[in-house]
């Protein structure tokens, strides 16, 4: 008798799992760093935990293929969407084609510039600061010396591009011996940052002029620093070199000297987003809408070689 009230109690807790397990399509820009893998893991890892059965779309860096996803989500009529967009502009119309069939979005880690009642919420750091954050450690380690920085700007028109950008100028503004002499796009890649900085170090007396390079990411900072050792100088030392990210090569990096600090940015997006979509879907509860992840700076004090074990296995 017990057992098979057990194993009815089983089925309809069974089916209850069933009927209430939400489709969540996601459509991720692409892996061009190894933050983008890790948080593609982590995402398909909190939708795994949470039984959530999440649709993936892979949209290699081009914005109409992520347009095309959302359409697509949208056909299929899923429970919701997250959306990484690539760049700021250009997703009014898609949004409120979700917006109409009543399909909630949430941004994860790059903005639009759309109107916030076209999607639910957005996950991410605040960019601005993450920039402020690499701009202050190099006002205070520069010295008071001239010194000439370069800057590896990432995927133009995306908001961390912008944002980081921006910041970095705030934190260095009035500081006289501090200059941003050359500022290109690697785009986000290793192959970008080690192409875009062997140009700066041909330009800039074969890297003898330059005194700092600020990146916008950490996967780019990892390309320059080949560069900058083929070039035969000493990457944290000769060059200082400030980025963004915290993933497991740039500790490795800094633990070998040849990196200074980086500004941590989670790829744990997914868990607040699923929570936020959750709470939503229970009782309508209206999430803020933005949520802020932490930005940490890290350093050569802050032992590298321990940060980098404590991340290698995080799907970076
Ligand atoms: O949008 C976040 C940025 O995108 C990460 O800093 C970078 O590594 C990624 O490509």
């Amino acid at each position: 008798m017990i057992k098979s009230l057990m194993i009815t109690a089983a089925i309809c807790l069974g089916a209850t799992t069933l009927a209430s397990a939400q489709t969540v399509g996601f459509s991720q820009i692409g892996s061009e760093s190894g933050w983008r893998a890790a948080e593609t893991t982590i995402t398909r890892q909190q939708a795994e935990e949470r039984g959530i059965d999440l649709k993936f779309s892979d949209a290699q860096q081009k914005q109409e293929n992520q347009i095309a996803a959302l359409r697509s989500f949208v056909a299929q009529g899923v429970d919701a969407i997250l959306l990484a967009p690539v760049v700021a502009t250009g997703w009014d119309s898609v949004l409120q084609e979700a917006k109409e069939a009543e399909i909630p979005v949430v941004l994860l880690d790059r903005k639009v510039d759309s109107d916030e009642s076209l999607y639910l919420t957005a996950v991410g750091s605040d960019l601005v600061h993450e920039g402020e954050v690499a701009g202050q450690w190099l006002v205070d380690n520069a010295g008071e010396g001239e010194c000439r920085i370069v800057e590896l700007q990432g995927t133009t028109g995306s908001s961390p591009a912008i944002d980081r950008a921006q910041g970095f100028r705030n934190a260095i503004e009035g500081k006289d011996n501090l200059e941003i002499v050359r500022s290109q796009t690697g785009d986000f890649t290793r192959t970008g940052g080690k192409e875009v900085m062997e140009s700066f170090l041909q330009a800039e007396n074969g890297g003898k002029d330059i005194c700092a390079l600020y990146a916008h990411n950490d996967d780019m900072a990892i390309g320059a620093i080949q560069a900058i050792k083929e070039a035969g100088l000493k990457p944290g030392e000769d060059i200082k070199i400030v980025s963004i990210d915290a993933v497991p090569d740039i500790f490795q990096a800094m633990a070998a000297g040849e990196a200074n600090a980086t500004v941590e940015l989670t790829p744990n997006m997914a868990g607040p987003a699923f929570d936020a979509l959750e709470a939503y879907r229970n009782d309508g509860t209206e999430p803020k809408k933005f949520i802020q992840t932490e930005s940490k700076l890290y350093t050569q004090n802050d032992d590298p070689q321990e940060q980098y074990e404590a991340r290698k296995d995080l799907g970076y």
